[in-house]
């Protein structure tokens, strides 16, 4: 069967408006900061082409300012400045170059921003400050709203100028217009309040203008919002009617859909692996039972089965498909060939993509050492076909082999354990955390693919690699748990009831009973074992020294979902508190736990059955010390990952290919 019948509906084209696209799946817009002074970039302009290079049917890029009065995170593209033109060309011409259409996603954020880098304040219906920016926002007095619908049609202009092949309208989860359609943040009383017509009054006269500015010939689309979940927000029924009304319009030529409100449940638009696959397509299921234009249904798709049934059950028309053409600039193109297996699936962790973007670093993937440095090309090998021995099959083990193999040198790679995965296999083993495995699963098929022999259940020595004189070697070799320096007698001995993250999840210690976990990592070690432990029967406190537990759950939107499960099962969970000591309970089977709130100063105890420690790991570099030690080596060596300074997977990836790279 040709991939093209497997998927039968996603590779059939379909007519928008004045466009036809080849596929169903869209690149649908997201924030990528690789704007620089407000401009647009070549960063942006090669990632969007390797996504039209790898096969994508319509790509739609991250918002542009309308107006100056909107400016919410630095590296915003100002499409209000005619500067930008030359950019767009730049852009447009590099996916077009692929045969892909290219639309230009506009948007004012409304009151879902602050002043701090305008200097100006905040546009908004109603002077309600929102949630996560939490200024008082302007109402717009009539002159100012005819000003940010002016400012639409001339950023529409500036788009066609460079280029673009059509315009979305961001009116869903974070837009000024999402603020007049949603009662939540509409109060008027004039015209643009009350009703729901009244508040589609803005959306409809941005439509007419934007429509002026870009004639005929080129596609007009609105993103809306489904449901915002919160309170007295807008509902799929206002969704449904909105979406009729832009229908009638006549001017609009596809809905695209989302979920959620960006600065209050944004957890719910880009959901993390917590999320079922597919969780919004009720959205689009209803608005295309309501209108004729074509339908655009977004959220955790995987792979292209998964998008292919959706649309195969008349859920949309076309399906988006951002973090999984993020993770692998060639999801479509590999659908398309029939290797759909070689697709880099999303792990849908946020790790470097969504949580980049709340740090206000460049967008990247976790498992993707290319995503955003597609305009930088890789130096051709020094040497090629050198004999290179990777030592540990971590993720920064498998990603060295891999990226060695495929450059062109003959690659061992040797595993001390029965399988790879280090660490990852220990992270995707407690609850709602089976996908990150994806990432080991991904680099062992493209392990076999180029070619990596493999060695498990080997342990390799400085004698070996001395006497196999390979050309290079490259250590990925881990890190061990390290017990903290207050555990004391508690954390040692046979009976020893301090123990660390790893004991638990690798089956060296059993707690029951009360349980505190200590939490100096600030991610999933401490939640996700608390989880575990509470499935288990144990009731578990999380200590933390810092202001929250799991504080790094925020930037990948985990922690809504780690609050509700951990409130569910009893978890209680305190702040603050630094631990200074731990001794043997009197009674022998238990510890003192003693603890210092730092804020204050004053001392705190806990009497408990086990301690858990999500504390910091130390470098297993004893291979790299003897080798050292050992003089003059016959081969070149490097070091990635955890046993150079034990990290998150995304720095072993990264240093596994640089290391590969610079062979
Ligand atoms: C890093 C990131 C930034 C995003 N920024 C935008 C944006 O500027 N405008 C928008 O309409 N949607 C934005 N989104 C939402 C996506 O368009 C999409 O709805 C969401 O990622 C769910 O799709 P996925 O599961 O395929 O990633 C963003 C998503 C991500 C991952
Ligand atoms: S960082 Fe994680 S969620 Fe983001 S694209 Fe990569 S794998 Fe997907």
């Amino acid at each position: 069967m040709s991939a093209t019948s497997r998927y039968q509906y996603l590779f059939s084209p379909l007519r928008i408006g004045p466009l036809t696209v080849r596929n169903r799946v869209v690149f649908s817009a997201h924030l990528t900061n690789y704007a620089a002074d407000g401009l647009p970039t070549e960063q942006h302009a090669a990632y969007y082409a390797a996504r039209a290079a790898g096969g994508a049917g319509l790509i739609i890029t991250e918002e542009h300012s309308t107006h100056p009065t909107d400016w919410p995170y630095e590296k915003l593209i100002h499409g209000f400045n005619p500067a930008v033109i030359p950019g767009y060309r730049r852009i447009t011409d590099a996916v077009h170059a692929h045969g892909t259409p290219i639309l230009a996603q506009i948007n004012h954020n409304g009151g879902q921003a602050s002043s701090m880098f305008s200097r100006q304040p905040v546009w908004a219906p109603s002077p309600v400050p929102d949630p996560l920016f939490r200024e008082v926002p302007k109402a717009l007095e009539p002159h100012e709203i005819r000003e940010v619908v002016a400012g639409y049609g001339q950023v529409a202009e500036h788009c066609a100028a460079g280029g673009f092949d059509g315009i979305e309208l961001q009116c869903s989860h974070s837009s000024i217009v999402r603020g007049f359609l949603s009662p939540a943040t509409n109060r008027r009383t004039d015209e643009y309040g009350g009703s729901l017509a009244n508040r589609a009054r803005l959306l409809l006269e941005i439509v007419d203008a934007v429509r002026a500015a870009i004639g005929p010939e080129l596609a007009l689309g609105v993103r809306i919002c489904g449901d915002e979940l919160i309170e007295g927000g807008t509902t799929i029924e206002d969704a449904v009617a909105i979406a009729t009304m832009v229908e009638a319009s006549g001017k609009v030529d596809y809905i695209n859909t989302s979920i959620g409100v960006a600065t209050a449940t944004l957890y719910m638009i880009e959901a993390s692996m917590q999320v079922p696959p597919g969780y919004a397509m009720f959205i689009p299921s209803a608005i295309r039972a309501a209108v004729n234009l074509p339908v655009v249904g977004v959220g955790r798709f995987k792979d292209p089965l998964q998008a292919d049934r959706a649309l195969a059950a008349g859920q949309a028309d076309l399906i988006g498909i951002v973090r999984g053409q993020i993770a692998d600039a060639d999801f479509v193109a590999k659908a398309r060939a029939g290797h759909a297996t070689e697709i880099r699936t999303c792990l849908s962790c946020n790790q470097e993509c969504v949580g980049r973007m709340g740090l206000n670093r460049w967008l990247g993937c976790i498992e993707n050492p290319r995503t955003g440095r597609e305009a930088v090309p890789l130096p051709a090998p020094r040497r090629r076909g050198q004999r290179v021995f990777v030592v540990g099959g971590g993720p920064g083990g498998l990603q060295a082999a891999v990226s060695a193999a495929q450059r062109g040198h003959h690659v061992t790679l040797f595993e001390r354990s029965d399988r790879l995965g280090g660490q990852v296999q220990l992270a995707a083993s407690v609850p709602s955390r089976a996908e990150f495995l994806d990432i080991v699963r991904n680099l062992i098929a493209h392990a076999q693919r180029v070619g990596v022999d493999v060695k498990l259940s080997t342990d390799v020595d400085a004698d070996l690699l001395l006497a196999e004189k390979p050309d290079a070697v490259i250590l990925a070799t881990g890190a061990a748990p390290n017990p903290p320096w207050w555990a004391g007698a508690a954390g040692s001995g046979p009976d020893h009831r301090v123990v660390d993250v790893r004991d638990v999840l690798e089956g060296r210690a059993a707690p029951s009973g009360k349980v505190v976990v200590i939490d100096e990592l600030g991610f999933h070690q401490a939640t996700s074992v608390a989880e575990l432990l509470a499935d288990r029967g144990c009731q578990v406190e999380v200590i933390t020294n810092g202001m929250v537990v799991g504080q790094d759950l925020g930037v990948t939107l985990d922690m809504e979902q780690w609050n509700v499960k951990a409130a569910a099962r009893g978890v209680t969970q305190a702040t603050d508190l630094v631990p200074m000591g731990a001794a043997p309970a009197e009674n022998g089977a238990g510890v003192v736990l003693n603890l210092q709130h730092h804020p204050t100063g004053t001392d705190q105890t806990r009497e408990v059955d086990w301690v858990v420690c999500a504390v910091h790991q130390r470098a297993e570099d004893g291979l790299y010390r003897a080798l050292r030690a050992a003089g003059a080596l016959p081969f070149t060596l490097q070091r990635v990952g955890d046993c150079l300074s034990p990290r998150r997977a995304h720095a072993a990836v990264v240093e596994g290919q640089r290391a590969a790279v610079a062979l």
